[in-house]
């Protein structure tokens, strides 16, 4: 049960299988501070982080969304869905969204297939779409995937961003249900502040300033973040929206047995771990291991707690998302019963659901 107020079941979006794919290749800090002007020791004080996954030459986002889908499917024990969702600040081309592509290639031809961009937040925001998809009765069954190559988009020249980001993807199904089940998603917040568009960007390659190979620089084409006015902004702003859905729904902080913030950096989830007044050890932190995935961050980080037995059936679960626009955004959801699922790490199988 999510909420305090006990209260007759209505119609909810109910989580029913989770599923990751990170590239195979894993780069260390020591690999980065042999092309960079950096060391390991800067990368893991300042951000925690030991190592990313970069996807390879030929690999698209699509790709990677593909193969996080098709485990979510395998796992919630249906291929058939009636809607799929791609969160993407890296979508595989301007023109068309990667939707329909990812859906395509998972045999969903025919269903409604859309891209979500609000960068880092993208994957909360996802959900949100998917389950007023749901409650809606749009469809009984939506994928959501979160899938970002910021290796595409950031400079590997730029020291503070290429060792902060890394690929991935991460997907869930959801499916109809009552909201007083497991896996029930509840409470959202949701918000923005475009007064600091400027703060994560890149400055070209859009309508504002098309790409002009005379006259274009190499910084206008690349990723940019003004890393310590993001970090202050992070920890208000995701702070302040776990609080809004706690608020919503009438729980306290210690009543939350599993949060999965945004993996940007590990001093921003400890930071608003205690400002919330969380114990640490009650926060899911896999940056250390992925770098900063984008919107996959938070669908990776299911996966992985889902490897790790993270969480028990009926635990209630905290998402908050944090990113480009600026945007935040929250969900609460309880933990339903799932089959073992695929540790995002390990390669693609041949074999479809
Ligand atoms: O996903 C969306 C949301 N994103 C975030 O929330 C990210 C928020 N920001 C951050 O995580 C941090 O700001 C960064 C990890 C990006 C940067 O860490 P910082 O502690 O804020 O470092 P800084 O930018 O203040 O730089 C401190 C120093 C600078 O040198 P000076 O000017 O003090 O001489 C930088 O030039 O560290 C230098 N520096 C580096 N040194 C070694 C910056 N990057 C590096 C590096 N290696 N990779």
């Amino acid at each position: 049960m999510l909420g305090t107020s006990p209260q007759r079941p209505s119609r909810a979006a109910v989580l029913c299988g989770v599923g990751g794919q990170l590239p195979w290749l894993k780069v260390g800090n020591d690999e980065l501070a042999d092309q960079l002007d950096t060391d390991d020791a800067w990368i893991r004080t300042r951000t925690g982080i030991r190592a990313r996954h970069f996807a390879a030459p030929d690999e698209a986002t699509s790709d990677l969304a593909v193969a996080a889908g098709r485990r979510a499917l395998a796992n919630s024990g249906s291929a058939t869905v009636g809607a799929v969702i791609v969160a993407t600040t890296t979508p595989d081309r301007t023109c068309p969204a990667t939707a329909p592509l990812v859906a395509a290639r998972l045999g969903l031809t025919g269903v409604a297939a859309f891209d979500v961009g609000a960068v880092c937040s993208g994957f909360v925001y996802a959900l949100a779409a998917g389950a007023g998809l749901i409650t809606s009765r749009v469809t009984d069954r939506v994928l959501v995937v979160g899938a970002d190559l910021y290796t595409r988009i950031v400079d590997p020249g730029d020291r503070q961003n290429a060792v902060v980001f890394g690929d991935g993807a991460g997907a869930v199904v959801l499916r109809t249900g009552h909201d007083t089940e497991p896996g029930a998603l509840g409470f959202f917040d949701l918000g923005s502040d475009g007064v600091h568009e400027d703060m994560i960007t890149v400055p070209a390659g859009g309508s504002r300033l098309p790409v002009d190979p005379a006259r274009t620089s190499h910084a206008e084409k690349h990723f940019t973040m003004r890393g310590k006015e993001v970090y202050r902004h992070a920890v208000r702003r995701m702070a302040g929206s776990a609080r809004a859905v706690l608020e919503q729904a009438g729980l306290s902080i210690g009543e939350i047995d599993l949060f999965v913030p945004h993996q940007a950096n590990l001093r921003i989830l400890r930071t608003v771990a205690t400002d919330l007044g969380l114990p640490f050890e009650r926060c899911a932190t896999h940056v250390q291991e992925m770098g900063n995935t984008g919107a996959a961050s938070i669908p990776l980080a299911l996966a992985r707690s889902h490897v790790d037995g993270a969480s028990g059936v009926g635990d209630r679960i905290l998402l908050t998302g944090f990113g480009g626009g600026l945007t935040w955004g929250s969900c609460l959801l309880t933990w339903p019963s799932l089959p073992p699922a695929v540790e995002p790490s390990r390669p693609e199988e041949e074999a479809a659901p």
